[in-house]
């Protein structure tokens, strides 16, 4: 089986004073979170989707998906205190209710990210089957430095720079393994599912990022998005 967990589990602060987190708020007419989990339904290489959202959404969430999405079976989740605690109770979500195989893989990603194409999700799948770890990733645009409080440190070549982007996927059974692993100082320190395997000196295999696969972070962020969805049609193909 192939699960994707869309990570809707945040407030979005970053968006200033929004009446509802920003995974709800409308692009083109319709909520961010609905764009996303639409990708997935369409991908074709996914079997079952999960979504985790904070707890005192977890109505409104599914209220939203009958209304937009009556024909589709998505789980909805109650999401973690950070995006990894999130990511995990999705994990425990899969365990309990389904039993995990050993083929079994997930597509974490964040629902902020609505316009993930077929490409990314398909490689994902592939490579996360294939190697155990996926990550979508950019490569950087910008020249990246490191900065020591107020100076610059230090510019690592730009050639062997990305933005990280998701998806994120994995091997279900064997990143539970790992995630259990762990010291209890390192459960608190890594945040992240690549980190965590690379850490144990694991390989985590690239996806191409796109440019397109933006997150969705500040009202800047959302104009653009809105105005994607309204004048580039292709943009908001489910
Ligand atoms: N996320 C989650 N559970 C959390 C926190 C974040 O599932 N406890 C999700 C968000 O909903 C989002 C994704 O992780 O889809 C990426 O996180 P980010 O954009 O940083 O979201 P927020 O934490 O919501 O934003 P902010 O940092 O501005 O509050």
């Amino acid at each position: 089986m192939v699960y994707a967990g869309i990570l809707a589990g945040g407030r979005g602060e970053r968006m200033g004073h929004t009446q509802r987190p920003k995974q709800f708020l409308p692009i083109g007419g319709r909520p961010i979170l609905i764009h996303t989990v639409e990708r997935f339904l369409h991908a074709g290489c996914i079997d079952r989707v999960l979504v985790a959202v904070p707890a005192k959404w977890m109505e409104y969430t599914k209220v939203l998906l009958e209304k937009y999405l009556p024909e589709a079976a998505v789980s909805v989740v109650e999401g973690g205190e950070d995006r990894n605690g999130s990511l995990l109770r999705v994990c425990g979500y899969i365990e309990k209710t389904f039993g995990i195989k050993e083929e079994d893989v997930l597509v974490s990603h964040d629902a902020v990210r609505p316009f993930v194409s077929a490409r990314i999700l398909e490689e994902n799948v592939r490579f996360a089957r294939e190697v155990g770890a996926a990550n979508t990733m950019l490569p950087a645009i910008d020249t990246i430095a490191t900065g020591e409080g107020e100076f610059l440190d230090t510019i690592p070549p730009r050639e062997l720079m990305y933005q990280v982007q998701t998806p994120q996927s994995f091997r279900m059974a064997a990143f539970i393994e790992v995630c259990r692993s762990l010291t209890e100082r390192e459960a608190k320190t890594l945040t992240d599912a690549s980190k965590i395997y690379r850490l144990k000196g694991l390989p985590v295999k690239i996806v191409v990022g796109e440019q397109q696969n933006f997150k969705i972070t500040t009202p800047y962020d959302l104009a653009v998005a809105d105005f994607l969805c309204k004048n580039q049609p292709a943009a908001d193909e489910g």
